[in-house]
């Protein structure tokens, strides 16, 4: 299957086929130029290896797995290998991994000699559904997330679902909660394939059915001025319990981005009945329904986030099925009382 995100200069195909990775060379020019392969240590080495057999002159970054790798060590790491391997302004940065593999290495495209071309090759559920497609590329700082970045879209995005078969079930599983987000904002279909169908039989087509959502939203406004902000439903409070409760730096247990956003989801989905089938759906597919989670905490680390809004922000409500609003909320009054609704049944 083929998508083009149309941006005008800045278009792109994403093509979403079993086994993709294999044609690699038949999608793209990897004879003719240096390429580097930006991979982290989860991601299955065959995989890298399959690609850089492709190459002429391919050389292959690997970078600890885990989100500490989106920081400025590891970038500075990274555009070193890049220039150390003598890389110019015609070679190619290709992401192979998830969500962290992607932002790192498109925010390194983006700032090597002014930015050079990048494709996205996403391994996890997450970032088949979500993150490789609408060119937000980022490292975080501290615990500020996603601080400091740019708007660097691919040249291609190649989606093979055969990669998959090797992620951890718990990932698999996490990487849900976006697709599920776009199917509550604008996708009723894709919502009641969820509940109707399996995560694992079906998951071409979620891939594809949430990929047209981000999709048509992010032609109609690429640099998030308006629209765009709807992708964000459920990461409002999804940030601030990810903040208190998310697996990062040291701390190895805890509640993955995907889990955390589910239920930053949960309280904003105005219809009761609705959000009682978004919650059967959780417990169905194994993404968390309710949590305990100090609320003081995640309020606190809300107002320190927003600080800059004052003391309204706008949130993304969902009032029905594929339906969506935004409302202007006050941090002081109606976000506590949504974070206190978030765990009810
Ligand atoms: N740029 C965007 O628009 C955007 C959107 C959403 C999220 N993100 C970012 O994405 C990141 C999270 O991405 P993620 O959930 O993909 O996590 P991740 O990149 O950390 O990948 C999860 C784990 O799976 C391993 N892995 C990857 N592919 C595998 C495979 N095929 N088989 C076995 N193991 C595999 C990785 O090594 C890693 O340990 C966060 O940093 C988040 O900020 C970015
Ligand atoms: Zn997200």
């Amino acid at each position: 299957m083929k998508l083009t995100m149309n941006l005008g200069p800045n278009s792109y195909d994403i093509i979403l086929k079993r086994g993709a990775l294999n044609n690699l060379r038949h999608l793209t020019d990897l004879t003719h130029r240096k390429v580097m392969i930006v991979t982290d240590s989860g991601v299955p080495r065959e995989y890298t290896l399959g690609i850089q057999a492709q190459c002429t002159d391919g050389r292959i970054c690997t970078v600890p797995q885990g989100e500490a790798s989106k920081s400025m060590k590891v970038y500075g790491q990274v555009l070193g290998e890049m220039l150390d391997f003598g890389m110019d302004r015609t070679s190619l940065v290709i992401a192979l991994g998830g969500g962290v593999v992607g932002d790192l290495a498109g925010f390194a495209a983006a700032t090597y000699m002014r930015g050079i071309d990048f494709i996205n090759c996403p391994t996890t559920t997450l970032s088949q559904i979500d993150s490789s497609i609408g060119g937000k590329v980022a490292i975080d700082m501290g615990d500020a997330k996603n601080i400091v970045g740019a708007f660097w879209q691919p040249k291609l995005v190649v989606i093979d679902p055969d990669t998959l078969a090797t992620l951890p079930k718990r990932h698999y599983i996490n990487g849900m909660a976006e697709a599920i987000k776009a199917g509550l904002i604008c996708d009723a279909q894709l919502f009641q394939l969820f509940e109707n169908g399996d995560i694992y039989a079906d998951c071409e087509e979620i891939i594809y059915r949430s990929l047209m959502v981000k999709k048509h939203v992010v032609e109609r406004d690429e640099k998030e001025n308006g629209e765009r902000k709807i992708l964000n439903f459920g990461h409002t409070i999804g940030h601030g319990i990810e903040a208190v409760k998310g697996i990062k730096g040291r701390r190895t247990t805890g509640l993955y981005h995907g889990e955390c956003v589910a239920l930053g989801m949960l309280p904003m989905i105005q219809d009761k009945q609705l959000a009682k089938r978004t919650r059967a759906l959780y417990r169905k597919i194994g993404l968390p329904a309710r949590c305990s989670f100090n609320k003081e905490k995640v309020l606190e680390y809300m107002r320190h986030d927003k600080k800059s809004a004052g003391d309204s922000i706008t949130v993304v409500k969902v009032p029905g099925l594929g339906c969506w609003r935004m409302e202007k909320i006050s941090m002081e009054k109606d976000l506590p009382a949504l974070i206190g609704l978030s765990g009810e049944e």
